[in-house]
């Protein structure tokens, strides 16, 4: 495995993995040559681990395919554009006004930035730092700095060039026959996922890829809320179970946020 220091993705995003890494560090530096990563969502796990010897990562979205090929593809004009912007409410009303078309994919994919990084929690459709009336404390563009966005568009750059990207469904990732292959799959939430990601997941869908897990030749991490419905869907006597709990990112870390997660895997680490 080629080692490569982690690096931060230029998106906020809801349900990052970003503050867990070191759980799941031992599962990425298992033995494998093909790193295959089905729900990239902000890109945390891909840029925060080794480079593999292969590299595969998707995404469903096809706004986060859409800008991570545009900061593999065209850094510097996407960065160009960063730094001449300085976002106002003015602008954010527009841009929702006037979203870019498929034929400016550059314009696309920095309308997503700026919706990541002036909104609340990265959330795209949701309103911007501060509301409509930036009568709060944090206004807008307190989270746009120019220089720290291009330098992780830069980084992620260089990274991504060692990997392909797709905007499939998560199955064709594990259907696909390879050679010594590690899977880590990170897909909404079963019970809040939905209220978080433009594309989210049915109850068939998730019971969809517990199938493909059983039966995958594939090594796998897979990451899922723990409750009642997931124990139930996710469930093999192969499978290896380990219970972690974190505070939600999302909002502040209240005692009673403490959420409760499901690393099941098909290996021991
Ligand atoms: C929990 S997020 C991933 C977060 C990511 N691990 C991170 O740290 O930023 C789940 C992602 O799955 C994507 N998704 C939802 N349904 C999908 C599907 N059927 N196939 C592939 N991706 C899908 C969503 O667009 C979302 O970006």
């Amino acid at each position: 495995m080629k080692t490569k220091i982690a690096i931060k993705s230029p998106l906020r995003f809801p349900g990052s993995k970003s503050k867990v890494m070191n759980r799941i560090r031992p599962y990425f530096l298992s033995q494998h040559q093909e790193f295959r990563e089905p729900f990239l969502g902000g890109g945390s796990i891909f840029f925060g681990k080794p480079l593999s010897t292969i590299n595969w990562i998707n995404d469903k979205d096809y706004k986060i395919y859409n800008f991570f090929s545009v900061v593999k593809d065209s850094p510097e004009q996407l960065c160009t554009i960063v730094q001449r912007t300085i976002p106002t409410i003015e602008l954010w009303k527009e841009f929702r006004k006037y979203p870019a078309t498929d034929n400016d994919k550059i314009f696309q994919a920095f309308q997503f930035l700026f919706f990541n990084r002036t909104n609340y929690s990265g959330i795209y459709t949701a309103n911007p730092i501060g509301g409509l009336t930036q009568e709060s404390k944090y206004k807008i563009n307190c989270r746009w700095n120019p220089d720290m966005i291009c330098s992780r568009i830069r980084l992620c750059s260089e990274k991504l060039q060692n990997a392909r990207i797709t905007n499939l469904d998560y199955s064709t990732l594990i259907t696909k026959p390879g050679d010594d292959v590690l899977l880590i799959l990170d897909p909404p939430y079963y019970v809040k996922g939905n209220s978080l990601y433009p594309v989210g997941m049915t109850p068939n869908e998730h019971q969809l890829l517990a199938e493909l897990l059983i039966s995958t030749p594939h090594k796998f991490l897979l990451t899922i809320d723990d409750n009642e419905i997931t124990r139930e869907i996710y469930s093999s006597d192969n499978f290896v179970y380990n219970q972690e709990s974190w505070y939600y990112t999302i909002h502040s870390k209240k005692k009673n946020n403490i959420g409760k997660e499901l690393f099941i895997s098909n290996f021991k680490i």
